[in-house]
């Protein structure tokens, strides 16, 4: 990556314009990242000091240490005054640092309960390791007896948020779990992958895990879409060959879409995974009935769907004609509606996944790209309304929103943009496109069978968007 930036910043006087711009300086240090295929015990190696006295905790100390982290446990409940004792983990020495901290806020019912937070996070933010991890378990606002008990649920989110820009310097980042009673046995997976390297570059955000759609039968950690059929769209390149990659990587069958320009990247991921390509234009009229061929034909189904072919054709839409409007709703929404629509009926089978790239486009908007935002954020809409009709046969339906990504696409953006773009985020740095093959990795996993109607945003707590 050329990081211009980065090179300005340099020199004194460039750095005190970049600040005076409001830009972060930047880091120059890479994100813990994960490489190749989960280990069986992905967190092995780790530390980590927990919250918590819940049946909930319980269940997620127990997932922890299954993976391989150390877990040490505060056994005395923080003070309501966090002035007071805050809690001693056994064994928790002054000045011991740590990977990772985790918090069961899910029994806080009080406004002055939240003073636990203080309590147990205020003596211990310093002791976590850079690329540290923190997640805190809550419950769903919506579903608690009494409004104030909400509001403390719904205070976690804002915590974490703001936890988040504080510690991102340090390659840090700060979750909310938020848990569905009844739910507890599917918190394991999406633990593994907010306390791991998977999680990079997510931070501030909040995973719902709840039981709208039927849990499968098994949790996997090592190799688990061995077996599985996925399909890829926008496959040869960026994005969606990094997301090839680790589906391959990971067990599964690659079945890859692009356009005809793309055969050789596409041909790149064949040799090295097991798969078939299907060099298609996504826009001709007949893509997702040759797309039904190829899958029925050969596969029989599929078990995991990743629309993540884009476009972007950025005017201002007084200045955008037609066919960039046509172009870039086509590729982005109604290729993506039409494809999930052809294979949904018969082919997309029990325990499947489908997985939309959406963005934080979508969800924010940008100027210039009034075709591009109402594109991405029609996928949320469409998700959300898929997963309720798929969930009984424990298919789950989901998006991905990613910030900047460093990839041909934003490499074409004006430079200014691009600079903006790549800074505005806790971690001050763009994402990789590993990043977003990551979260989508897991999701597309059978632990993750508690997230369904979800967007996870990927995208180092951009400032942009909610
Ligand atoms: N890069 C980012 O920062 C970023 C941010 C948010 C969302 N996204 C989304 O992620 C996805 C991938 O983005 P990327 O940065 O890897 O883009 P990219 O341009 O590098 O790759 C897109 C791929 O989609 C394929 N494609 C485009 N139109 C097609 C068509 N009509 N038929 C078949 N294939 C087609 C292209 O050939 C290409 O291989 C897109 O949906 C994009 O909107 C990217």
């Amino acid at each position: 990556m050329s990081d211009y930036l980065l090179e300005l910043a340099r020199n004194p006087y460039a750095k005190q314009a970049i600040r005076s711009l409001g830009l972060p300086i930047p880091l120059p240090r890479t994100l813990k990242r994960g490489d190749g295929a989960d280990a069986a015990a992905p967190l092995a190696g780790s530390t980590m000091t927990a919250y918590g006295t819940s049946k909930l905790a319980a269940a997620a100390v127990a997932a922890t240490t299954e993976a391989g982290a150390v877990v040490k446990t505060v056994s005395v409940q923080p003070a309501a005054s966090s002035d007071e004792a805050t809690g001693t983990a056994e064994g928790e020495a002054a000045g011991e640092t740590t990977d990772a901290l985790l918090f069961d806020a899910s029994s806080l019912r009080s406004s002055a309960d939240l003073a636990q937070l203080h309590g147990f996070f205020h003596p211990r933010v310093r002791t976590l390791n850079a690329d540290g991890r923190i997640v805190v378990l809550g419950r769903p606002p919506a579903k608690q007896d009494s409004p104030e008990t909400a509001a403390v649920q719904r205070a976690l989110l804002g915590f974490v948020k703001s936890l988040g820009k504080e510690i991102g310097r340090k390659g840090s980042t700060a979750n909310l779990l938020v848990v569905a009673e009844g739910a507890e046995d599917r918190v394991a997976a999406p633990l593994r992958f907010l306390l791991g390297v998977r999680s990079a570059f997510v931070s501030g955000q909040q995973l719902t895990v709840g039981t709208a759609a039927k849990r499968g039968a098994s949790d996997a950690i090592a190799q688990p879409l061995a077996g599985k059929v996925a399909l890829v769209t926008g496959a040869a390149r960026g994005i969606g060959a990094a997301i090839a990659a680790r589906l391959g990587e990971e067990g599964a069958q690659l079945v890859l879409v692009d356009r005809p320009e793309g055969q050789a990247g596409m041909d790149a991921l064949i040799a090295r995974f097991s798969g078939t390509t299907l060099a298609i234009d996504l826009t001709d009229p007949d893509a997702a009935d040759r797309i039904l061929t190829h899958v029925q034909t050969l596969y029989d189904g599929v078990d995991i769907v990743v629309n993540n072919a884009g476009v972007t054709r950025d005017r201002t839409l007084a200045k955008m004609d037609a066919s960039w409007w046509d172009l870039c709703l086509g590729v982005n929404l109604g290729a993506a509606i039409a494809v999930t629509e052809a294979l949904r009926p018969k082919l997309i089978r029990r325990d499947g996944r489908v997985i939309f790239i959406s963005s934080i486009g979508g969800l924010a908007g940008n100027p210039g790209q009034t075709n591009y935002g109402a594109s991405k954020a029609g996928l949320i809409g469409y998700a959300e309304a898929l997963a309720p009709k798929l969930g009984r046969r424990g298919v789950t339906v989901n998006c991905v929103a990613p910030g900047f990504i460093e990839t041909e696409m934003t490499a074409s953006m004006p430079a200014v943009l691009r600079e903006a773009g790549r800074r505005l985020n806790a971690l001050s740095q763009g994402g990789l496109p590993q990043d977003i093959a990551d979260a989508v990795t897991f999701l597309a996993t059978p632990g993750a069978s508690g997230l369904t109607a979800h967007t996870l945003r990927v995208c180092g707590l951009h400032t942009a968007g909610a």
